[in-house]
């Protein structure tokens, strides 16, 4: 049994955070979606929002027999994954960019808790360049964001504008 968790802000989430975990099921027998609670950062969605999404957009992906399941942390993650006896972490890597910031910490993690490995994964390239920080930026102003985020989520988002 195998499991891995897949940390994350999930503000919200988008299509590429979904093509991961669809990815990172080939690999894991059991995923878990964690949100990181960060309070001092007030996100769009509150955490039950991103946490309600998150469960409602999961159920309409192919995740075969892999165990999908939604919780949040705080704290150290490399803690929040020793209690959750995961095996590893996930997390994309969309550019060279990012593995810069991906590798520090994956380094820092394996310096805390050594027997945990972290697994970068590529998504498809029609999401190499989503972020959740770019879909609220392009949403507020105005542009649309279908194909970028599942639909539950520019519904939401429309309806807290
Ligand atoms: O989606 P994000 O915001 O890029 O995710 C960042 C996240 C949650 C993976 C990172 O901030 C994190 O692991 N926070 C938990 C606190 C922690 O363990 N910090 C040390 C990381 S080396």
């Amino acid at each position: 049994m195998r499991r891995a968790i897949f940390p994350g802000s999930f503000d919200p989430v988008t299509n590429g955070h979904l093509d991961i975990i669809q990815r990172g099921c080939k690999l894991f027998d059991e995923i878990i979606v964690a949100i990181l609670v960060n309070p001092e950062k007030t996100g769009f969605f509150s955490l039950d929002e991103r946490s309600e999404i998150l469960t409602e957009v999961l159920r309409t992906i192919d995740r075969g027999d892999c165990k999908v399941s939604v919780e949040s942390f705080a704290g150290l993650l490399v803690q929040y994954a020793a209690d959750r006896e995961s095996h590893a972490i996930v997390r994309g890597i969309r550019a060279i960019s990012d593995y810069e910031y991906e590798l520090q910490m994956a380094l820092m993690n394996r310096r805390l808790q050594p027997r945990l490995e972290t697994v970068f994964m590529m998504p498809a390239e029609e999401y190499s360049y989503v972020s959740s920080r770019l879909v609220k930026e392009v949403f507020h102003l105005g542009a649309p964001i279908d194909g970028l985020v599942p639909p539950l989520v520019e519904e939401r988002m429309r309806k807290k504008k």
